[in-house]
């Protein structure tokens, strides 16, 4: 049998997958998300679980880019490399005061970070490049916030690491240790997760050849949706809206007889409670106790409802719910909450561009055509 799609003629005809469930579209060893059984597995070997409670931002953020942990003096030159980009470039200052102030925060982030790598010809993606692109996002983030609040942006401080310092440039204050820990560990856990949207944006566009910046702005753009970055703002302002433990119960009723989806629930690859998920619902018990209360009240109506309506299918808790409850307490605003996911997430689409290169080939997969085939319908000439 011979099938037509797209344009190519092919003598088998590939199974069709929407949203590409199933569909085995890399080879990577940045990440592993192996959702049986519940793990997340960074590059190295290292199970999620137990790097979170030693490794802060850098050193994880490191790991994805060189296939192992720094030491002692690795890690002080990654510092310092970052310290030094943490400046934006004056045509990166030019494009975000072009914007308006109020623009949504992903908006701002997604336009100035695309000026500052913005470079007269192209470029190959370097480590020294998704370094600088990593270590600069707090500080556009930071400045985007202060700008739609009318006050002075604060430029980044030279003794703070990378989450301390998105503190101290949003906040003008020094952060608590127990913020900073917090918030590290927040950054620790979302810096890959295998072929997410966004990563398999980065990836699509490194196939072709094009530079780094363009990788990380079409995966910007890709994380900004509800159904994958956008989910942890929605499920904080789900949480608003609901707003007392006694109006859970019949608000997620209704939610779910409308067809609304409720934010933080279900995932493509987990078959069973994300790992990241669990370790945030343990730290928001402390990070934000009155949150929680409601929070965990709303996850098990959630669950309830979600299993009886789909038994075979185990929509559990994803790592945005949780993740909204301690971003809540790190006192992060929740417009800024998708930002605040890129910031660390940059880290996991860079290491993936850079193993990309290795074996670049175009992403180019195939399409069902299902319009008429040519010669059926006749020209409409006559009305000419
Ligand atoms: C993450 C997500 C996009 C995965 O989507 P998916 O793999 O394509 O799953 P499907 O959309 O095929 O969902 C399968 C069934 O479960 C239901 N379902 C999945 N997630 C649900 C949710 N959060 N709330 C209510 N129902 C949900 C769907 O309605 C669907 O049932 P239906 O066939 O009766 O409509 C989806 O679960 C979702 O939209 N979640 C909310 C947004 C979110 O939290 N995103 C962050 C992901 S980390």
């Amino acid at each position: 049998m011979v099938a037509l799609y797209g344009s190519v003629h092919l003598s088998f005809v590939p199974e069709f997958s929407p949203g590409l469930e199933g569909v085995v579209a890399a080879e990577t060893a940045v990440s592993e998300v192996d959702g049986a059984n519940g793990r997340l597995i960074y590059r190295g070997g290292y199970l999620i679980e137990d790097l979170a409670p030693v490794a802060n931002f850098e050193e994880t953020a490191y790991l994805l880019w060189n296939g192992q942990l720094p030491n002692k003096i690795a890690l002080e030159t990654l510092r310092r490399q970052m310290t030094i980009a943490r400046r934006l470039s004056d045509s990166a200052r030019g494009a975000m005061s072009a914007l308006d102030a109020q623009t949504d925060a992903m908006d701002t982030l997604r336009t100035t970070i695309s000026a500052q790598g913005a470079t007269k010809t192209l470029t190959t993606p370097s480590l020294e490049e998704a370094i600088a692109l990593t270590a600069v996002v707090p500080t556009i983030v930071a400045a985007a916030h202060r700008r739609a609040k009318g006050i002075e942006v604060i430029a980044a401080r030279e003794d703070l690491g990378h989450a301390a310092n998105l503190l101290w440039m949003l906040e003008g204050k020094e952060p608590s240790a127990e913020r900073v820990h917090w918030l590290d560990t927040y950054l620790v856990l979302l810096a890959d997760h295998g072929l997410n949207a966004s990563t398999f944006t980065a990836r699509v566009i490194a196939s072709t050849g094009s530079d780094l910046t363009s990788c990380v702005v079409g995966a910007i753009g890709a994380l900004k949706g509800p159904a994958h970055g956008g989910a942890m703002y929605a499920a904080r302002t789900m949480l608003d809206k609901i707003g007392h433990v006694d109006n859970v119960e019949p608000w997620m009723q209704k939610a779910h007889e409308e067809h609304r989806r409720f934010a933080g629930f279900g995932h493509r690859v987990y078959r069973t409670y994300d790992p990241r998920a669990k370790i945030l619902r343990e730290l928001a018990q402390t990070a934000a106790p009155d949150l929680y209360r409601l929070a965990a009240r709303t996850e098990e109506v959630a669950l309830k409802i979600l299993h009886e309506a789909h038994p075979e299918r185990p929509n559990a808790t994803n790592v945005d719910f949780w993740a909204s409850v301690v971003l809540t307490g790190v006192a992060i605003p929740k417009e800024l909450f998708t930002c605040v996911f890129a910031t660390s997430r940059v880290a996991g689409w860079t290491a993936h561009v850079l193993e990309s290169l290795a074996d670049l080939r175009i992403i180019r997969p195939a399409s069902l055509w299902k319009g008429p085939q040519p010669g059926i319908k006749p020209l409409p000439l006559a009305d000419r």
